[in-house]
């Protein structure tokens, strides 16, 4: 049987990473739908993918703002339309903009929780109103929502709030048989993480492909065993 699975922020760094770790795999994963603003990382990211197409599977990129509401509310219906149920989430996209206490423009603040929040949010409810019967979602939080940092004031509360929210997305949806898994990555060298601290060597910290490679197993038969309600995955 055909399956479909969504992965926002899919152009580069851990979203990528997922998507080629499913997508390279033998499995019933068939249908890749990917979201992103359109840029050239996204364009290469689909190229990227279907040069190593082993088991023919289909790849649909969509270009969206995820910080905006009403794009995300006319973008679900047309994905139902063409790609029918959507089994498997991946709420990965994330923004941040470091700033201390003083400099923080509110816009900014708002921006990162309507990508690291709300659209999770927006998705999933969008989704389950067209009638969506998800299999598991899996939300990308971060360990800077389990502690705070010094000049990440938005960013960790955007992260916490995303923790807190899964947890009662794990209950809520437990009825329908959908699993909930959520990770809190580390350190993992990205276009993200190099935002947050800049002077850091990328060679010494995770890579998107081991994060990829954690949500890989949570997602499959064995990850049932482990306790994802909140996994750190870190070096
Ligand atoms: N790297 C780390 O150390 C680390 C640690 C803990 C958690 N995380 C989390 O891991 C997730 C992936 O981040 P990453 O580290 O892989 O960073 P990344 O390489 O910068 O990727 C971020 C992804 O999110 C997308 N995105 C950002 N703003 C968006 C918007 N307004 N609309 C649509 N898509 C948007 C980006 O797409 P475009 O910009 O191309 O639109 C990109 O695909 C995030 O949730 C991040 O918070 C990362």
């Amino acid at each position: 049987m055909r399956k479909t699975i969504l992965i926002s922020g899919a152009s580069k760094g851990i979203g990528l990473a997922t998507a080629e770790r499913f997508f390279r795999e033998d499995n019933d994963v068939t249908d890749y739908v990917l979201l992103a603003r359109k840029s050239d990382d996204f364009a290469e990211a689909e190229k990227e993918l279907l040069a190593d197409n082993p088991f023919g599977k289909k790849v649909f990129c969509y270009e969206i703002d995820l910080n905006d509401r009403d794009a995300i509310g006319q973008l679900m219906p047309k994905i139902i339309e063409k790609h029918g149920n959507i089994e498997f989430l991946v709420n990965n996209a994330g923004y941040t903009a470091p700033d201390p206490i003083h400099e923080i423009d509110f816009g900014d603040f708002e921006r990162t929780i309507g990508v690291n929040l709300y659209a999770p949010f927006l998705i999933v409810q969008h989704l389950l109103h067209l009638g969506n019967t998800f299999e598991y979602i899996v939300n990308v939080a971060s360990t800077a929502g389990i502690t705070g940092r010094s000049g990440w004031l938005t960013y960790s509360s955007s992260k916490a709030a995303l923790i807190a929210m899964s947890q009662v997305l794990k209950e809520e949806l437990a009825i329908y048989g959908t699993r909930v898994i959520t990770i809190s990555p580390g350190r993992c060298a990205t276009a993200l993480r190099r935002k947050l601290a800049p002077d850091e060597d990328p060679t010494t910290i995770m890579q998107p492909e081991d994060v990829a490679d954690a949500i890989r197993m949570l997602t499959s038969p064995v990850g049932r065993y482990v306790d994802s309600e909140n996994l750190v995955v870190r070096l």
